[in-house]
């Protein structure tokens, strides 16, 4: 066996090879007239905050919906003034029973780093389910950290 770079002739005969199977088994993105649909940049954000408190205490946005799978990516951050008071946990509950009641999206997932204790704390708490670990994904001051990849399925949604 060997292998080269592929020419613009292997390029040719290799896409004519891919018609032989479905897009669709090689990838969970959307698809459009046989073709991926381009990731979208649209990001949803939901600001919160508090009665008696004149900022935003917190922020939860969701992205990546794939139509396909039904799935979203999610993140969310809480003011630093205001965290370990019960925010993140209620903002996440609020934000997520939001989405399952007003969006038909069936999985909400999100990624977040090995050294973040609070966020892996929040997560867990909510009864999220680790999906898989990416080694060494995450660089942080020339060290390389896990990414711990959770999720949540509509089915599995109660609020605590
Ligand atoms: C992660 C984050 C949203 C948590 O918000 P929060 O309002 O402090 O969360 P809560 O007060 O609801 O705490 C949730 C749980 O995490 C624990 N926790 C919170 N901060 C913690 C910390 N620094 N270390 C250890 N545990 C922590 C709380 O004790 C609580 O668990 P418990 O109920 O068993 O005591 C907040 O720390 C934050 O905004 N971090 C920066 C942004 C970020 O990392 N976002 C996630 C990226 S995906």
């Amino acid at each position: 066996m060997h292998f080269e770079l592929a020419s613009d002739e292997h390029n040719y005969m290799l896409a004519a090879e891919s018609q032989f199977s479905r897009l669709e088994e090689r990838t969970c993105r959307p698809i459009l007239n046989g073709k991926r649909v381009p990731r979208s940049n649209e990001v949803v954000t939901f600001s919160f905050g508090m009665d008696g408190i004149d900022e935003l205490v917190g922020r939860f946005e969701y992205f990546d919906i794939n139509a396909r799978n039904q799935s979203a990516e999610f993140g969310y951050s809480v003011n630093s003034k205001f965290r370990r008071r019960g925010i993140g946990t209620k903002m996440l509950l609020t934000a997520i029973t939001h989405l399952f009641s007003t969006t038909t999206l069936n999985k909400l997932y999100c990624q977040t780093a090995a050294f973040n204790t609070a966020s892996i704390r929040l997560l867990e708490k909510l009864n999220f389910h680790q999906d898989g670990v990416l080694r060494e994904h995450h660089e942080l001051d020339g060290e390389l950290w896990d990414d711990c990849i959770y999720s949540v399925l509509r089915r599995e949604w109660r609020e605590i």
